[in-house]
């Protein structure tokens, strides 16, 4: 197992996802649609949801397994309260040629499996950092529940882009 220090709270490293383009264009359009970033959650340029590095200590940064732990909420309101959507501190779990986030659930440390991608991951890098990008990622079926049991099982959801330290750097 690797540690890597410092690193682990540099906020230039991050998970961006805009979740679900149709998912934030339904919300945007309700009424009384909201939404509120917490915990270090933040909004790119690009209009991604931005969930900032928490902790790489379980994952190698080489071989691309492994644990790598982001933080932050974001959540969804609407229809005077009933709709409520929460992505909260997502973790990337990653095999080879496969990815499983999972979502925190409940207020007992419990993760939820939201999405799965088994068409591997591109991986590119310059001097400074490596940019890991999941296309195509699919909703599991825990995950429906997280969206009110609209979606279905394997439905697509937006890419995913992971930026991370060098494993040079480490
Ligand atoms: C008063 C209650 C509700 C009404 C009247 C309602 C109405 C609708 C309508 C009309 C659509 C289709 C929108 C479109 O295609 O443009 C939709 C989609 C959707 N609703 Fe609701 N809804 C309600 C409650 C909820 C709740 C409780 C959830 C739970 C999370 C939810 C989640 C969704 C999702 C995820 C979609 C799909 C958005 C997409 O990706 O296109 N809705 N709803």
């Amino acid at each position: 197992m690797m540690t890597h220090g410092s690193r682990m709270q540099a906020p230039a490293f991050h998970l961006r996802w805009g979740i679900k383009k149709s998912l934030i264009d339904y919300v945007t359009a309700l009424r009384d649609g909201t939404r509120k970033l917490s915990d270090s959650a933040d909004e790119s340029t690009t209009g991604e949801f931005q969930f900032s590095l928490a902790d790489i200590s379980r994952f190698d940064l080489a071989s691309h397994t492994g644990v790598v732990q982001f933080r932050g909420r974001v959540e969804f309101g609407g229809h005077m309260g009933m709709l409520y959507v929460c992505i909260s501190d997502p973790w990337l779990h990653m095999s080879a040629g496969s990815v499983e986030l999972t979502v925190a659930d409940g207020d007992f440390g419990d993760r939820l499996s939201l999405i799965v991608q088994h068409d591997g991951v591109e991986v590119s890098r310059n001097s400074t950092y490596q940019q890991l990008v999941i296309r195509q990622p699919k909703l599991t079926e825990s995950g429906t529940a997280v969206f009110g049991e609209v979606y279905e099982t394997n439905d697509v959801f937006d890419e995913m882009r992971v930026t991370l330290p060098l494993p040079e750097t480490r």
